[in-house]
This record gives structure tokens, C-alpha cells and sequence, in this order.
């Protein structure tokens, strides 16, 4: 039997709206030829950018309400020196993108194309430090550089650059997987070091930080205790990163070619986000009963293997309904922990991993994820409702997975997906707290598709999209709806 109680009155919490924040790196097609055409002529005569950021992707973004956007990595980022990134573009040294393909980089996107890029999107840039291989005073002086209101070395340097007033960046990142390729440190090295970095990452006037300390990987719950028993005082958000892979690290498997059995293994991991949430809380529980500290997940997705032909070290894969529904079973559990998550990053925004766009030269096309961004934009910043859900198994796993919240205009919208690829789910939704009248309004979209490989691509950028959904009625004091298999749906109730 399926079952789902939303506890309409128990709201307490908010939704932050970073939960549905955005990662990009310097890694393959993602910033360059990615978001950034500016450094090649060619592309930028034929594709309508402002200042070398592509118009397509920034009003797609914006449609999804882009909170934030972290970069510049992700491992890139404990080998990038920031300073190596401002000034005239022609003088701008190169570097070795060691991580990712052995690549030259040629720096020509920096902080101030970094910050241009959130300004146009009009979300808070999240800026991760180099801890690995750079130096405190380095990132001391780009918190400086950023955010300095009054007279300094750094901000006559910003000035000098084009920029007079500073940014005012928030979010902050004191390195990033400093347990792997940000250093191989222990956890008590990098507290260490997070305590002294994140000392000389200043406040300066009202531009007050966030500081993120860097987490755990997957299931390692010891760094989550040492960082909070050590540090936890002097951080604001720890985060922790966690993939979800369907085979082994060497044969991940392919992005569009997998049988159910696959689908129901990719499900299975993807469901591992709420063990790992629910765990890591409660350690930091132990330290932080107030709830002050953000757990921060950012990084998460599918990886899986690059398409074929393309470059290995770059990540490029493609997006299918199963990515779909692997982004509304995260929602769900992130939105369901939403007095400890904070904020979440899909990795990555464009061409890398678990994207929510894909370009091939001028053409742009939208993921079957980005599509639940879209579905779950209703809960931004809403206030939590509680829910209960009692369902039906399928692949060893339950169906349906829900989450619910109240908007400011008193709008509920209630979040579902169903993991069957066979069988459509039959339920009934009871609005604890609230008397149903046979008038009310409402509204469905729906994202499914009958083909659990079901794809975008630049021939055909609409075979999986958003539609209206209609199959939900108010049956005396319930809501009765037909889930189809494999979909996604958000209710709105005014
Ligand atoms: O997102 C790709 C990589 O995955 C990031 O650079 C790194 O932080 C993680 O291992």
C-alpha cells in the first residue's frame, strides 16, 4: 500500500535555497567552451555572449533560480593561484591542469569573469581556496581582494583591474578534499590547518563570511567527528562529498546504455545520500546541538563513463531519466534534512558529470535534470513540511520517495518520484491539518518517459520534458494520484 501524511502544520524549518546550488570546475568542457567563450574569437562571433559568457546558459540558469554557484574546484582548486587570474588576459601565466587531462590552462577565465558570471546569474558565488599547495596569505589577500571596502595593497590592485567596489563574496571554502587530491592529508593535519587558514580569511565591514571546511568523503565518519571535535567552533558549513557511481571506479558503466537491473543498482547507491546525511548529522549533533554548523554537500551526482570518443579526463557524459530520478530522490532527502543541510552542489553545472546542460558548439540542450531543478524550485526557501511515507518495494527499494513545504504565499507544494520502471504507483496523500474542500486547486507538472534511457539530444532537445499532470483528485479527505513508472512530479496546492 502507498501512503503519504504531510504533517501541514508542523512546519518549522526552512528550505535554504542553496540546497539547489551548482559546482563548476575548470575540468573539461565546463568553464571553457562550457560557460566561457571569451578566449576564442571564433566562438564568441557565433554565439551571443556578454563580456564571453554565453546568453543561452545564464537565462537558463536563471530560470531555475540558480542560488550559487562554487568553483574553481573541485581538485583544480588546491593547484589554482588566484592571482594568476586577474589582469589583462594576455599577460595572465599558463599552468598544467594536472587533474583534469594534462590540459593547458590558460587562466583566462579568473575571479573577475568568475564574479561577473554569479552577477549575471544572479546568484552568490562560492569560492573554494587553494589549502593543498597554496599559502594562508594567499588566500587571506583574495578574501581581501574580494571583499575590502577601505585602502589596501589588494584593493588598489582590484581597482587597478577595473573593479572599485568589492564583491562581497559569502561563501567560502578552506580547501577541498584535503583528505585526496588536495593534499592527502589526515584529518587532523587539515583541522590543523583549517583552524590557521581559516583565521586570516577575514571579515571586513559588513562583508561577513561563511566558512566551509572540507569534508568527509562517502561514508568516512571519522574525518565528520575530528573536524567537529577540533574545528567545529571556528566553521560555518562542513561539507561532504558523495557520487553516485553504479559499478566499479574502472567500469562505472555506461551513461545510456543500461538494463533495469543497472537502473535499480544506480537507485540503490543514489539512496546512500540519506544514510550519509542522517549519520554524519548526528555526529555533528554531538557537537553542535543548536544546529549552527551547515552541512554542506558539495559535490554530488551520477558518475558514470565519458561518452565514447571523447577525452577521458574531461567527464563528459550524457543524462537520462535515470539521472533524473537520481536528482529527485537527492531533493528529497536534502529538502527532508533541511534543519542540517544547508547547501548542495550538483557536480557539475555544464558538460561534466551529472550536467544540467550539454553544448556542442552554438547548440545548448537541457538534461532531464535540469528539468527537476525546475520541479523543485517551488521549495526554495519554503518552510519545511514534514512527511510520512509508507510504500509499495520495487528492485528491493521503496517506490516512492516525497517531500513537502509551504511557501510565503501559503502554497503547498508536495515533491514525489516514483524508481519503478514498471508499475505505476497508486496513492493516496492525506494534508494532516488541512480540510480538503472538492474545490481545490490543484496543479501538477510531471517529468517521465516510457524509455528509462530516455535522453535530450542536439537532434531531438525535447524527448524528456516537463508537462502538466493530471492525474491527481481530492478523494474526501485525501489526494488521490497515479504516479506513473519512472517520474517525477510536484503538486501545487493553492
Ligand atoms: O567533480 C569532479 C571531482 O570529483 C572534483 O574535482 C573532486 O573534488 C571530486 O573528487
Amino acid at each position: 500500500m502507498n501512503r503519504i501524511i504531510v504533517k501541514t502544520q508542523d512546519g518549522d524549518v526552512k528550505i535554504s535555497r542553496h540546497i539547489y546550488g551548482h559546482f563548476s570546475e575548470h575540468l573539461g568542457r565546463c568553464i571553457y567552451n562550457g560557460f566561457w567563450v571569451g578566449n576564442d574569437p571564433e566562438a564568441a562571433a557565433a554565439i551571443p555572449n556578454t563580456r564571453g559568457i554565453r546568453n543561452d546558459i545564464v537565462a537558463a540558469l536563471r530560470r531555475i533560480k540558480i542560488p550559487n554557484l562554487r568553483w574553481p574546484g573541485g581538485c583544480f582548486a588546491d593547484e589554482y593561484h588566484w592571482k594568476d587570474g586577474i589582469g589583462p588576459r594576455q599577460a595572465r601565466p599558463t599552468m598544467i591542469n594536472t587533474n583534469w587531462g594534462g590540459v593547458t590552462e590558460d587562466n583566462s577565465f579568473g575571479t573577475h569573469e568568475f564574479l561577473d558570471l554569479c552577477g549575471q546569474l544572479g546568484c552568490e558565488p562560492y569560492i573554494c581556496g587553494n589549502v593543498g599547495s597554496g599559502t594562508v596569505q594567499e588566500l587571506s589577500q583574495w578574501v581581501e581582494y574580494c571583499n575590502f571596502d577601505g585602502i589596501s595593497p589588494m584593493t588598489e590592485l582590484r581597482r587597478k583591474n577595473g573593479r572599485a567596489e568589492p564583491w562581497k563574496v559569502r561563501f567560502w571554502g578552506i580547501g577541498n578534499e584535503n583528505w585526496g587530491c588536495g593534499g592527502n592529508m589526515t584529518a587532523e593535519f587539515y583541522a590543523d590547518n583549517y583552524r590557521r587558514y581559516a583565521t586570516y580569511a577575514r571579515n571586513y565591514g559588513d562583508a561577513r563570511i561563511y566558512k566551509i571546511a572540507c569534508g568527509a568523503s562517502d561514508f568516512n565518519y571519522d574525518w565528520t567527528r575530528v573536524l567537529m571535535e577540533k574545528a567545529g567552533g571556528q566553521m560555518d558549513g562542513l561539507s561532504i562529498h558523495y557520487y553516485t557511481i553504479p559499478g566499479e571506479w574502472a567500469k562505472k558503466g555506461s551513461a545510456t546504455e543500461f538494463a533495469e537491473a543497472e537502473w535499480y543498482i544506480t537507485m540503490q547507491k543514489a539512496a546512500g545520500m540519506d544514510e550519509l546525511v542522517c549519520k554524519h548529522s548526528a555526529i555533528m549533533d554531538e557537537f553542535d546541538r543548536k544546529r549552527r554548523v551547515g552541512l554542506v554537500v558539495d559535490e554530488w551526482g551520477t558518475w558514470l563513463d565519458v561518452e565514447p570518443g571523447t577525452n577521458p579526463g574531461f567527464l563528459y557524459q550524457q543524462n537520462t531519466m535515470r539521472d533524473a530520478l537520481v536528482a529527485g530522490l537527492h531533493f528529497n532527502v536534502f529538502n527532508n534534512h533541511a534543519e542540517r543541510v544547508y547547501m548542495a552542489n550538483i557536480a557539475q553545472t555544464i558538460n561534466v558529470l551529472q550536467s544540467v546542460m550539454l553544448t556542442e558548439g552554438s547548440k545548448m540542450i537541457l538534461t532531464p535534470t535540469y528539468h527537476v531543478f525546475d520541479l523543485y524550485k517551488a521549495h526554495h526557501d519554503a518552510v519545511k513540511l514534514p512527511v510520512y511515507v509508507e510504500s509499495e518495494t520495487t528492485g528491493g527499494l521503496p517506490a516512492l520517495s516525497a517531500s513537502a513545504s509551504e511557501d510565503s504565499e501559503g502554497r503547498i507544494h508536495v515533491s514525489l518520484t516514483n524508481i519503478d520502471v514498471k508499475q505505476e504507483q497508486d496513492l493516496k496523500i492525506e494534508l494532516r491539518g488541512l480540510t480538503l474542500s472538492p474545490s481545490i486547486n490543484v496543479a501538477g507538472q510531471i517529468l517521465s518517459s516510457e524509455n528509462m534511457t530516455a535522453h535530450n539530444t542536439f537532434d531531438k532537445p525535447d524527448m524528456v520534458k516537463v508537462k502538466d499532470f493530471n492525474a491527481v483528485s481530492v478523494s474526501g479527505a485525501r489526494l488521490a494520484v497515479t504516479l506513473p513508472p519512472m517520474s517525477v512530479v510536484t503538486l501545487e496546492l493553492a
